[in-house]
């Protein structure tokens, strides 16, 4: 009874609650005149209504969709506009500068474009504003006075002219300043060093050029600084004196990021030894000298890329000293020595790459790193040039689920030791001289979702096991391991980018270019999970399993090159994600399957068998039979011939021109993309 009691009286609560909220927003609160008209102006200038918007909403502009208003001088004066998502088109009014209480503006993600108005950036009371990814474009209006503003984010837009650095004249409270993935360009002016409590500054992604600002030097609350993908050059500090130290100001520096200029020299002392870093990118500049870090003061280093650069001389020893360290890229550079004893401390470690840097001693390298009781990820691609590769009956990884020590040409046959990395998602030993053949106990590796072994000299039969994976038959399944941070570029244009994180790669069994034969198992259509099956150029013979229609995740079936015999079975049209398939020279020999992505195969795909096309008497295979009847309606053929090219630029343009020409799906083209992505991918590993 008491409890039922309690409960009314939570109710006649709440219910007063609500009826003195609405009276709040409804009857104290009437939209100031002047307001409610700056906000039908603003919204006239735009191509279509605001939803939620107008005097058929309501005749008071504080309850319209977004608006929120503060009554503390009587009338209803507007102080936040939230109208992010909204699909706005067209441009913005100068009335907003009448909106004289605003403190908070959000208009991202919108397809706005226009110039910036002005009036925009003379609210006296405006904190945060956000117009980030729109359409805007030219140069930010050259006068500002927002003495209020804490965050001012315009990125992904597309301003140009020189940076707006004469905003901080009237900017002092600034904290976060964003103008990244826009088209600023030439150097940065002096200027910025009045923005003096700015903590995170973003100029990522413009065509910016010269040295980082001295301003920048003097900015103490920087927490993170993002320049990467610009033009800068020079040495890595100031860019005008050479005053090497011009990191020590910055104590509380957390993150930075210059990935992607032109940067020279070597890693300035101040820097190397800066103990708020935690996050240092220095990735694809042309950085020098032998690599110094002090870890003795480096105590916050989490993650330290210092990949694609011209760094020399010895993989630094002191590392493992890093004691909160657990990435480490340092592929693409020149060492003169081997992994060192050292990093048998380094039990932090989850992720490191030193792909393409000249090792050697691969023996060595695996048996220091197993002492790496954290270790994730190991990339050790392009070096050990014709070494053994070890079979390791004591090596042990227990934590590994990322493994690639791929293009060494190292001999030997599938190493004893991976059999114990009973984790491992990701295996790629490609384009090595492994012989022998593929052991049963492949199929102990449970978790393995991405297979890769081609480009090798395995001989004997695929082991059924293969089929058993739990990886490759989970669907939900992808590769989950610790990895490095990359930034993607501007929207839309080389999403392939994205590949060069390795929990991007899509599932996959590749035992291309080997020697393998017996015939491809049915069970192969257990693999539900398996985006790309690529057994080209071994000697496989029978027929083509008609279960493979099983594997329902399928973008790319390559048997070409075999000696696979009977009809294409046509159950395989019901691969409905399948944009590359390849069955060319084998002695396949009856119709092409009618349906499906059928249609969409270039011809090359049955080059070199008997195959024929009912519809396509020319694009038949090779030996064109002698019933077929019909014209040629496929005229993608030819243009999806075109994406075997390897440039990713060409193969977006071919993309695109299908998508006009030919009318094909959206879902066909991108993965038609994603398979060149993956070539792509195949070409940018060695820089991970
Ligand atoms: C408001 O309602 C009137 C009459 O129903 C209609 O003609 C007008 O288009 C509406 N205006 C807007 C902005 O929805
Ligand atoms: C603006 O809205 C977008 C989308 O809802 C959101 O992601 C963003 O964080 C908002 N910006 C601010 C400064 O709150
Ligand atoms: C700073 O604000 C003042 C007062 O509004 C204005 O006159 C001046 O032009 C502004 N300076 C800059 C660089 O925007
Ligand atoms: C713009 O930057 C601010 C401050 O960093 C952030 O809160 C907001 O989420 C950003 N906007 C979007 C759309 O990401
Ligand atoms: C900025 O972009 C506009 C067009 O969007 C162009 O007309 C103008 O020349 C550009 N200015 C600079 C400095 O690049
Ligand atoms: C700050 O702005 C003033 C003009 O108001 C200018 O004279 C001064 O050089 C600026 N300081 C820095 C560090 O940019
Ligand atoms: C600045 O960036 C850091 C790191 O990304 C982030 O944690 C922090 O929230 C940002 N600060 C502001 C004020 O947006
Ligand atoms: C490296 O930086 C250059 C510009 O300096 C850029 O053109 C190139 O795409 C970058 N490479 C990678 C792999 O990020
Ligand atoms: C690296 O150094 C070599 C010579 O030592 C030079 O030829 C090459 O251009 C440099 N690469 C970069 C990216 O600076
Ligand atoms: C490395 O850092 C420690 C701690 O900050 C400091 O005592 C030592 O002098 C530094 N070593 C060098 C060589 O700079
Ligand atoms: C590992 O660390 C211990 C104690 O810090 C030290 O005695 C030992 O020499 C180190 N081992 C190597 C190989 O550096
Ligand atoms: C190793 O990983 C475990 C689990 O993630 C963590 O608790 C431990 O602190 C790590 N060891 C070191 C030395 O970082």
């Amino acid at each position: 009874m008491g409890c039922r009691a309690l409960l009314w009286v939570v109710v006649a609560v709440s219910w007063l609650c609500i009826q003195a909220r609405v009276l709040h927003s409804q009857g104290l609160l009437e939209c100031s005149s002047s307001d409610s008209q700056a906000l039908l102006d603003l919204m006239s200038n735009f191509e279509s209504p605001v939803q939620g918007w107008g005097p058929n909403v309501s005749a008071n502009c504080c309850d319209w969709a977004g608006v929120l208003c503060d009554g503390s001088t009587g009338l209803g004066r507007v102080v936040e506009l939230a109208l992010a998502s909204k699909k706005l088109t067209g441009s913005l009014s100068d009335s907003l500068g009448q909106l004289d209480q605003l403190r908070f503006l959000n208009l991202s993600h919108n397809l706005l474009k226009s110039t910036l108005p002005e009036s925009l950036l003379r609210l006296p009371k405006l904190q945060i504003l956000d117009l980030s990814y729109n359409e805007f474009f030219g140069p930010v209006p050259a006068s500002a006075n927002l003495p209020s503003l804490r965050v001012f984010n315009i990125s992904e837009n597309s301003f140009n002219g020189s940076l707006p650095v004469w905003i901080c004249t009237n900017l002092t409270g600034i904290q976060v300043l964003n103008l990244a993935v826009n088209y600023f360009s030439d150097v940065i002016p002096p200027g910025l060093g009045n923005c003096s409590s700015l903590q995170n500054l973003s100029l990522a992604m413009n065509n910016l050029r010269g040295g980082i600002s001295e301003d920048i030097f003097t900015l103490g609350h920087l927490v993170q600084l993002s320049l990467q993908k610009n033009l800068f050059s020079g040495p890595l500090g100031s860019g005008i004196g050479s005053i090497p130290d011009v990191f020590q100001n910055m104590k509380k520096l957390q993150y930075f990021i210059i990935q992607s200029n032109g940067f020279k020299g070597s890693i300035p002392f101040s820097l190397s030894n800066l103990p708020s870093l935690k996050f240092l990118n220095l990735y694809n500049n042309s950085l020098t000298g032998t690599i110094v870090l002090n870890c003795s003061a480096l105590s916050s280093l989490v993650t330290l890329d210092l990949g694609s650069n011209n760094f020399s001389g010895p993989i630094p020893e002191d590392l493992p000293n890093c004691q909160q360290l657990q990435r480490v890229n340092l592929a693409r550079n020149k060492f003169t020595t081997p992994i060192p004893q050292s990093f048998k401390n380094f039990s932090s470690l989850v992720y490191l790459s030193i792909s393409n840097s000249s090792l050697s001693n691969l023996s060595s390298a695996l048996g220091i790193l197993q002492h790496c009781e954290n270790l994730t990820v190991l990339l050790l691609t392009l070096n050990y040039f014709n070494e053994e590769l070890p079979g390791g009956a004591s090596l042990s990884f227990p934590k590994l689920k990322v493994l690639v020590i791929a293009n060494g040409q190292l001999t030997g046959s599938m190493p004893q030791w991976v059999r114990r990395c009973t984790r491992l998602q990701l295996l790629d030993l490609s384009w090595n001289r492994l012989g022998g053949m593929i052991p049963s106990w492949i199929g102990d590796l449970q978790s393995l979702i991405y297979l890769d072994l081609s480009n090798n000299s395995f001989v004997g039969e695929i082991p059924k096991e293969i089929t058993r994976l739990s990886g490759l038959i989970d669907r939900n399944l992808s590769i989950a391991s610790p990895d490095l941070q990359v930034f993607i570029r501007r929207n839309g244009s080389v999403r392939g980018l994205q590949y060069n994180r390795v929990t991007s790669f899509p599932p996959t069994v590749n035992l291309g270019y080997n020697a393998l034969n017996g015939s491809i198992w049915p069970e192969f259509g257990n693999l539900k999970n398996v985006h790309i099956l690529d057994l080209t150029r071994n000697f496989l013979s029978g027929s083509i399993p008609a279960s493979l229609s099983g594997m329902t995740s399928l973008e790319t079936l390559d048997l070409s090159y075999n000696n696979l015999s009977g009809s294409i079975p046509s159950s395989l049209v019901h691969l409905t994600f399948l944009s590359k398939f390849g069955v060319a020279y084998n002695n396949l020999s009856g119709p092409i399957p009618k349906g499906g992505q059928f249609p969409t195969f270039p011809s090359s795909s049955f080059e070199g068998t008997k195959l024929w096309d009912d519809n396509d008497p020319f694009h038949a295979g090779s030996q064109s039979h002698p019933g077929s009847v019909g014209q040629s309606q496929n005229h993608s053929r030819s243009a999806n011939h075109a994406m075997s090219d390897i440039s990713l630029g060409m193969t977006i343009g071919v993309a695109f021109g299908m998508a006009i020409g030919i009318v094909l799906g959206t879902t066909r083209i991108s993965d038609s993309c994603l398979c060149e992505i993956i070539r792509f991918y195949a070409r940018v590993k060695s820089s991970m």
